[in-house]
């Protein structure tokens, strides 16, 4: 990610993980409730909105396109373009974000104009063919301008046809692009997944007026052809992300001892596998279903307390509802009795740094014996834990929070170096890191 490269933070361990916090909204809905109210017709008003550098990107980007936004105090107003974006003058720099990316790509295939959207050194890194390919199908062009089928990402839009897509990777980004292409094509379009993913999309469109069906693997919906929908502005509350949620999840369960309580974390049956891993580890995790949020999704509080937990073997379907909390997994492994292996997972070397190098690498510097596989790794449990060690984020945001996680339960001092790529997802990670009991210099 771009930004100061020499940013860096000490965590070490602070004695018992406590206390009671309310984490940030979701990046994944907040950026499609972005998308969506960009094209709805009216002002839609977001209260939650995750206020990170990929969030805020998007919103900057969709200006370019025509929706504006202002913020008045933590509630976002987003005024929308009635259906059709308008050309814009530049490129649309997507930063870091491949959700943003991907999904916007989605909906630009649906107008009638040529637009080139560009990504950071992480993000120009990442696959694109797996967008570009269901894309070309609908009748859109799109190159990929940069090496290896990467982006800068140009895409002409204009009528599209619809198609009864089947990725070959479980990808909630690529579903969700062909969903949004597909409001524009006359006639169902449908994808068929090979594992289920995120449905956040889909029950936004509900939510919006958009009927999609669900039937096992296959999701679906009717498109408007090139008139585009005619979507619905409304208010909505963005749940807490329990992909943030996750690190102090970890945080506390792992020991006895600790003891945390999480409010108004979004709890989505396809983003919820970390706790039933931990579980099953042997951990004490109870979800405590609160009011109805108005993003379609459940939300309520998780609390958690310490135990000694055992090492598991995850894979096979439940890797893409855990796919952003494996590098925690490994953590909480290293922490564990016993192995932990993790298979089935090799989409983690294209996510925004490769994440099963980035974690054998780190947990190797840590003193935990690892095993580097092709598609996951072994990690050793109980190990002694070395400290005065450094940590390399890789410019992944994931890395050095599930690392400080670890570090919280070291013996001494971890320096965590290039940590501003936590602005991605959590800005306000060292804050609460110290709330829950962590020292952090
Ligand atoms: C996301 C889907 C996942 C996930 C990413 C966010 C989304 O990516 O890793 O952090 O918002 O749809 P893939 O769809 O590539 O698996």
């Amino acid at each position: 990610m771009s930004g100061s490269n020499s940013q860096s933070v000490v965590v070490s361990p602070g004695g018992r993980i406590g206390g009671s916090l309310c984490v940030p909204g979701d990046k994944s809905i907040s950026q499609r409730i972005a998308l969506l109210a960009a094209l709805a017709e009216g002002e839609s008003r977001v209260e939650g909105f995750l206020r990170s550098a990929d969030c805020l990107n998007i919103l900057k980007v969709l200006a370019q396109l025509g929706a504006s936004h202002s913020f008045e105090g933590e509630s976002l107003r987003i005024a929308g373009t009635g259906g059709h974006f308008r050309a814009p003058a530049d490129a649309l720099d997507m930063g870091n974000s491949g959700t943003g990316l991907r999904l916007l790509a989605g909906l630009l295939a649906g107008q009638p104009f040529t637009s080139e959207m560009v990504g950071d050194a992480s993000l120009s890194s990442r696959p694109m063919k797996r967008i570009q390919e269901p894309l070309l199908q609908m009748g859109a062009k799109v190159e990929l301008l940069g090496p290896k089928g990467c982006a800068p990402v140009r895409i002409t839009g204009g009528t599209l046809k619809a198609i009864d897509y089947r990725p070959a990777v479980a990808s909630a980004q690529v579903k969700s692009c062909v969903l949004l292409a597909g409001l524009y094509a006359e006639g169902v379009t449908s994808v068929t997944e090979v594992a289920p993913t995120r449905d956040h999309t889909e029950r936004l469109l509900n939510a919006m007026g958009v009927p999609v069906a669900t039937d096992c693997l296959r999701v679906s919906l009717r498109g408007y052809g090139a008139a585009g929908p005619r979507l619905r502005a409304r208010a909505w509350r963005v749940p807490g992300d329990i992909s943030s949620a996750a690190f102090w999840i970890v945080a506390a369960a792992v020991a006895p001892g600790g003891s945390i309580e999480l409010r108004n974390v979004g709890w989505n049956p396809r983003r919820n596998a970390l706790v039933k891993v931990l579980q099953r580890m042997g951990a004490h995790i109870e979800f405590i279903p609160g009011a109805d949020a108005s993003a379609c999704e459940t939300m309520g509080t998780i609390r958690v307390e310490g135990r000694t937990l055992r090492g598991t073997e995850v894979g096979g379907a439940e890797i893409p509802d855990l796919i952003d909390e494996l590098p925690l997994v490994a953590v909480a492994g290293a922490l564990a009795e016993g192995p932990t292996v993790i298979r089935d997972a090799a989409e983690l070397r294209v996510k925004e740094s490769d994440r099963i190098r980035s974690v054998v690498d780190n947990l190797t510097r840590m003193g935990v014996p690892v095993e580097e596989r092709p598609d996951g790794m072994r990690v050793g449990g109980g190990a002694r834990r070395k400290s005065g060690v450094a940590i390399d984020s890789y410019g992944d945001h994931r890395i050095p929070m599930a690392f400080s996680i670890l570090a919280l339960h070291g013996t001494g001092a971890v320096e965590m170096r290039d940590v501003a790529c936590v602005n991605k997802s959590y800005p306000s990670f060292w804050e609460d890191l110290k709330k829950v009991g962590g020292h952090v210099a």
